[in-house]
C-alpha cells in the first residue's frame, strides 16, 4: 500500500514514519520547504524521543519519502492522511484554511479512487467540508473520479509518540462506507496484530471523540489545580489528596497532578475551539469555561507566590527558570507557561536565565535576547535570587543542593510541577514552595 501524508509536523512525521516502520509506502508532503529539505539530508525538525532513527532506518529502506508537492504524488497513492495544523482563529474556533487547501488541492489534481482521511484535530463537520471542496474542484474540472472522506483522530502524546503511534490504547476511526472501512482496516491491523482495538463508527462522532477526549483531560488538570490551590489554604496535601483519589478505580491516577498549569499545541487551543462549536451551536459548555478560566489564572500562580515572597519587590531580582517546554521529553513550547512567567518576570523588571534540555533553541527562536540562556542547569542559577521549576524533565529530579546553594544568592525554590521534597528542601535549608501544599 502506499499513502501520502500531508503536514510533516509532529503529527505528520510521526505518523508517516510509524505507517513506514510496519511497511507502508510513505510520502510524506509540506509546503514548507526548508523542512523538507532537511529531512532528505536526515535533518529531523522537531525532537521526539525514538524518532530520528526511525525516520533514518525507513528513508535509507526507500519506504520514506519527502516532497513539497502533493499535486505530484496524488497518481501513486490509495490513501492521503491530512495532518496539516488547526490553529485557533481569532475567536478560538480551529482555522480550518490548511485542512481545506489540502482538500482543494487534491480536487484539483487526483486522477483515480482516493480515500482522503483527516488526521488534525478539526470539529465536528469538517469532513463534509472537506468532501465537499474536493468535489467542487472536481465538479469544476468536470471530471467524475469516485473518493471517500474519512475521520481519524490522532491521540498521541509528544515526548511519547512512537510508543503511543507503534501500540496505540485505540485507533477511533469515522467512516461512510465499507470501502473506507477496508482500507483503514488494512493500514491499522498491523498495529494491532494481538488485540484489533479500532473503534469505527459515524464522522461527527470520532470528530467529536477528539475534543471530548482532550477536554476531559484539561478538565481533570484543572480541577486538581482548583482543589491544590484549596489545599493550600486548609492545610492539606494536594499529593496526599491525589493518591487518596486515584486510587478509586472509577478515577485513576492519571492526569491528577497539579502544577502551574497545562499548554501545549492541544489542550487550550481544542478546549476552545469546542467551546465555540457549542457556541455556534447555540450551547453553553460551562464546564469547560471555567476549566480555561482556572488554567488562565494557574500559569500564574508561581509568580503570585515569588511576588509575595519579595514582597512585591521584584526589581532588579534574577530569577532561574528550568524547563521552558510545555512538558518533558519535547521541544514544543507552544502555549507554554514558562512563557505566559517569563512576560510577568521582565515586566515585573527581573533578570531572568533559563535552561532547558531540548528546547533552547526553540526558545531562542520566540524569545530572541530578552533572556539569557544558560549553559546548563547549574549556569542557570548563578547569583539568582529564585530558581523556579516549570517543566518535569528527568535531570532536575536529582540535583547537586550544595552546588545549588554555592550558585545561588538566595535560597528559594518555586516548584510548578511538585517533583521535590519539601522536608528535604526546607531541612537542606531552602525557602521551598510548591503547587497544593
Ligand atoms: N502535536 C500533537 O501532539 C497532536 C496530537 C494529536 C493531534 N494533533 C493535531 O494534529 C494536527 C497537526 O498538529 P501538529 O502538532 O503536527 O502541527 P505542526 O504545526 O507541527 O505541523 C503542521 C505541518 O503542516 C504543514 N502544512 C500546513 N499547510 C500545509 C499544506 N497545505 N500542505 C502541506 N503541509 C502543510 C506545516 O508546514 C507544518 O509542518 C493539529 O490539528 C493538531 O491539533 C496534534
Amino acid at each position: 500500500m502506499k499513502i501520502a501524508i500531508v503536514g510533516t509536523g509532529y503529527v505528520g512525521l510521526v505518523s508517516g514514519t510509524c505507517f513506514a516502520e510496519i511497511g507502508v509506502n510513505v510520502v510524506c508532503v509540506d509546503t514548507d520547504e526548508k523542512k523538507i529539505e532537511n529531512l532528505k539530508k536526515g535533518i529531523i525538525p522537531i525532537y521526539e524521543p525514538g524518532l530520528e532513527d526511525m525516520v533514518l532506518r525507513n528513508t535509507k529502506a526507500g519506504r520514506l519519502n519527502f516532497t513539497t508537492s502533493l499535486k505530484e504524488c496524488l497518481d501513486d497513492v490509495d490513501v492521503v492522511f491530512s495532518a496539516v495544523g488547526t490553529p485557533p482563529d481569532e475567536d478560538g474556533s480551529a482555522d480550518l484554511k490548511y485542512v481545506l487547501q489540502v482538500a482543494r488541492t487534491i480536487g484539483a489534481n487526483m486522477n483515480k479512487y482516493l480515500l482522503v482521511v483527516t488526521k488534525s484535530t478539526v470539529p465536528v463537520g469538517t469532513a463534509k467540508k472537506v468532501k465537499d471542496a474536493i468535489q467542487e474542484e472536481l465538479d469544476k474540472r468536470g471530471v467524475k473520479i469516485e473518493f471517500d472522506v474519512a475521520s481519524n483522530p490522532e491521540f498521541l502524546k509528544e515526548g511519547n509518540a512512537v510508543d503511543d503511534f507503534m501500540s496505540p490504547d485505540r485507533v477511533v476511526v469515522g467512516v461512510e462506507s465499507e470501502r473506507a472501512q477496508k482500507l483503514m482496516t488494512k493500514l491499522y491491523k498491523p498495529f494491532l496484530l494481538n488485540n484489533f482495538r479500532v473503534i469505527f463508527m459515524d464522522i461527527p462522532s470520532a470528530e467529536m471523540t477528539k475534543y471530548a477526549a482532550n477536554s476531559m483531560l484539561a478538565t481533570r488538570i484543572s480541577f486538581m489545580n482548583d482543589i491544590a490551590n484549596l489545599c493550600e489554604l486548609v492545610g492539606a496535601n494536594v499529593n496526599m489528596v491525589r493518591s487518596g483519589i486515584g486510587s478509586d478505580t472509577r478515577i485513576g491516577r492519571k492526569f491528577l497532578y497539579a502544577g502551574c498549569g497545562y499548554g501545549g499545541s492541544c489542550f487550550p487551543k481544542d478546549v476552545k475551539a469546542l467551546i465555540k462549536t457549542a457556541e455556534q451551536n447555540g450551547y453553553e459548555m460551562r464546564v469547560l469555561k471555567a476549566v480555561e478560566e482556572v488554567n488562565e489564572r494557574q500559569k500564574g500562580i508561581l509568580f503570585d507566590k515569588l511576588n509575595d515572597y519579595f514582597k512585591g519587590d521584584l526589581k532588579g531580582k534574577t530569577i532561574a527558570l528550568w524547563g521552558l517546554a510545555f512538558k518533558p521529553e519535547t521541544d514544543d513550547m507552544r502555549e507554554a507557561p514558562s512563557l505566559v512567567l517569563i512576560d510577568k518576570l521582565l515586566a515585573a523588571g527581573c533578570n531572568v536565565r533559563v535552561y532547558d534540555p531540548a528546547s533552547m533553541e526553540e526558545a531562542k527562536r520566540r524569545l530572541g535576547d530578552i533572556v539569557y540562556y544558560a549553559k546548563d542547569m547549574y549556569d542557570a542559577l548563578l547569583d539568582s535570587d529564585a530558581l523556579m521549576l516549570l517543566t518535569e524533565w528527568k535531570e532536575f529530579r536529582l540535583p547537586a543542593w550544595g552546588v545549588i546553594k554555592k550558585a545561588m544568592n538566595n535560597n528559594v525554590i518555586l516548584d510548578g510541577r511538585n517533583i521535590y521534597d519539601i522536608k528535604e528542601l526546607r531541612e537542606l535549608g531552602f525557602v521551598y514552595h510548591c503547587i497544593g501544599e
